[in-house]
């Protein structure tokens, strides 16, 4: 096992009715800025929720983050909370809600231009506005970590920062709020927070039992739980379980002391911002690629993986890691997500622009041993064409 430091300063307030804590977790003489997205929590009770346990606090509201939050948008809530003199966010939604109410939090706080957050990937923020969280989609796991990403449009371009002033004060994760989800949001989150996991567990051993293990109980959970929550439409325990998984899939906890391959999520990441495909299914799509392209380096990871993970203890090394790479795409077909590019209109034409997208973000180096160039990565992608 790798040296590592944990440290992870969010309190979770987790189950049915929770809502309600914000009237203690909110300071009483706060001036809040409640953010939210498209309408999602005025039609399913939240907002009226979340109004009503706030009481007397002054309260102003910034609405209409989109999916992938754009800074565009984001810089608008930015001159809000400087023109109203707003102390305290609450971000009240998914992953693009938290992720755009942490760069408003960082940029309310930063006195040059806003986007070099996002080209310094964070290391430049020294401070930013306390916040909290209110959760309605379990997937990313920005509820309770350090990172938010942001896509610049008139660039195309969609960036992570991270920082450890970002950690939210608090999140509120209530079940029953994610009842309302349509069925490719259940699935998009619950393919997202499976992909997290494998990122931090499928590179090569360093006998990091306990990280393995927690990782392999995620993926475990997932696969049971996730096929369920697209019938069991208001079975509370499968909902749960769900969104336990989702936040301690990228919280920290399963990443320390482990070596890691973010490449699915930076190839995604273009995927999204040149074509608009959602965040979870440019990660089905990559994802298999990237586990075929990298079988050997990540073969002993793999073997472990199709034993452990899916139960197959029968034939040689070799057909076990292939079944196990064709399981994980098929677990994706039963949650509703196609994993081929030309599934989502893409072309062997479309893939020298993604290329050019990568190199221009530097993303020339990825995987555990940095050794995903961008001709890797061309390959990785013709082979989900
Ligand atoms: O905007 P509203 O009307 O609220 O509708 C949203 C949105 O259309 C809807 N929704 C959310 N909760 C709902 C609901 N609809 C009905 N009932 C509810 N309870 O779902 C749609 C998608 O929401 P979004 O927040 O975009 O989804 P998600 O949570 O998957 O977040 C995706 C974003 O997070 C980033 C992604 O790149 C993407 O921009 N990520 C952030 C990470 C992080 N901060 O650590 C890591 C991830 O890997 C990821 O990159
Ligand atoms: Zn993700």
């Amino acid at each position: 096992m790798n040296n590592f430091e944990l440290y992870n300063p969010t309190k979770l307030c987790f189950g049915k009715g929770q809502i309600a804590q914000l009237n203690t977790l909110v300071p009483e003489n706060a001036k809040v800025l409640v953010l939210f997205g498209g309408g999602s929590i005025k039609r399913n009770g939240t907002l009226d929720e979340v109004t009503a346990a706030l009481g007397d606090r002054k309260v102003s509201f910034f609405e209409g983050i989109e999916a992938n939050p754009s800074y565009e948008t984001m810089l608008r809530a930015v001159t809000q909370v400087k023109d109203e003199n707003i102390d305290f966010l609450l971000a009240v939604g998914g992953g693009s809600v938290i992720d755009g109410t942490k760069f408003v939090a960082a940029a309310a706080k930063f006195d040059s231009e806003p986007w070099d957050i996002l080209l310094k990937m964070g290391a430049n923020v020294s401070a930013a506005l306390p916040f909290g969280t209110v959760l309605t989609l379990p997937a990313t796991g920005s509820e309770m970590n350090s990172g938010s990403v942001i896509t610049k449009k008139a660039e195309n371009a969609k960036l992570f920062f991270g920082s450890v002033f970002v950690y939210p004060q608090f999140s509120i994760l209530d079940p029953t709020k994610t009842y309302s989800l349509p069925e490719k949001q259940i699935a998009n989150g619950v393919v997202d927070a499976f992909v997290h996991t494998i990122e931090q567990y499928l590179t090569y051993p360093v006998n990091a039992a306990v990280q393995d293990r927690f990782a392999e109980g995620l993926l475990l959970t997932l696969i049971e739980q996730g096929p369920r929550a697209l019938i069991e439409k208001e079975n509370y325990d499968v909902r749960a379980n769900i969104m336990f998984s989702a936040t301690m899939a990228l919280n920290g906890l399963i990443g320390v002391g482990v070596p890691q391959d973010w490449s699915t999520h930076m190839i995604g990441h273009e995927l999204t911002a040149l074509f608009g495909i959602d965040h979870a299914q440019t990660l089905a799509i990559v994802l298999p690629s990237v586990l075929r392209e990298k079988e050997a380096q990540k073969h002993e990871k793999l073997v472990q993986y199709a034993e452990r993970v899916w139960n197959i203890i029968d034939g040689d090394n070799a057909t076990k890691t292939a079944q196990a790479i064709a399981k994980t795409e098929e677990f994706f077909h039963t949650m509703g997500i196609k994993t081929k590019l030309s599934d989502y209109g893409l072309s062997e034409s479309d893939i020298a622009n993604i290329i050019k997208q990568l190199e221009a973000h530097e993303r020339t180096a990825l995987g555990e041993h940095q050794d995903i160039d961008l001709a890797t990565s061309a390959r990785i992608l013709r082979n989900s064409l």
